[in-house]
């Protein structure tokens, strides 16, 4: 009975366009949060975003470890190229990237949450 009371004062469409927008809105930005809380939570994200990163260490692990496939060398390059990386990845991304082994032939590799650290301050300087 309520039931149908209830809908029957929601009558004109654009109300109940508005009220479909604001609970779409209210579903994502809780999907968008739960995900995010998710994602902190694995306890290697955590510290490795707890950590302050060094650049110029991060440089070094790069230059050793990932310039090979991603700085074209002539004509020739592997991986795309990172410049301006992180405006297009978020923190949690870059760290999936380089330690899931997801995108072959990208390997997996398993820095010390210090490495990452430093690792993910150079690519947000790239
Ligand atoms: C063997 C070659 C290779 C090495 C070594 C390598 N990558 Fe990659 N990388 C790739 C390829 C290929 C892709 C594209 C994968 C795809 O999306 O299909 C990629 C993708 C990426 C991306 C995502 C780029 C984007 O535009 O979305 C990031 C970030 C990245 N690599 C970082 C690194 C880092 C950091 C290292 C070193 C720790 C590294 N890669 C080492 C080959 C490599």
């Amino acid at each position: 009975m309520n039931h149908q009371i209830a809908t029957n004062e929601i009558k004109n469409p654009i109300e109940r366009l508005l009220i479909f927008a604001i609970a779409l809105l209210l579903a994502i930005v809780l999907a968008t949060m739960t995900i995010r809380q998710f994602q902190v939570a694995d306890p290697y994200v955590k510290s490795v975003l707890s950590l302050t990163g060094d650049q110029f260490q991060g440089s070094a692990i790069f230059q050793m470890n990932c310039a090979g496939c991603h700085i074209s060398v002539g004509e020739t390059q592997v991986g795309p190229n990172l410049h301006r990386v992180s405006e297009r990845k978020s923190e949690f991304e870059l760290i999936r990237q380089v330690t899931s082994g997801r995108t072959p032939p990208m390997p997996q590799f398993q820095p010390s949450p210090q490495e990452m650290a430093d690792l993910l301050k150079y690519l947000q300087q790239i």
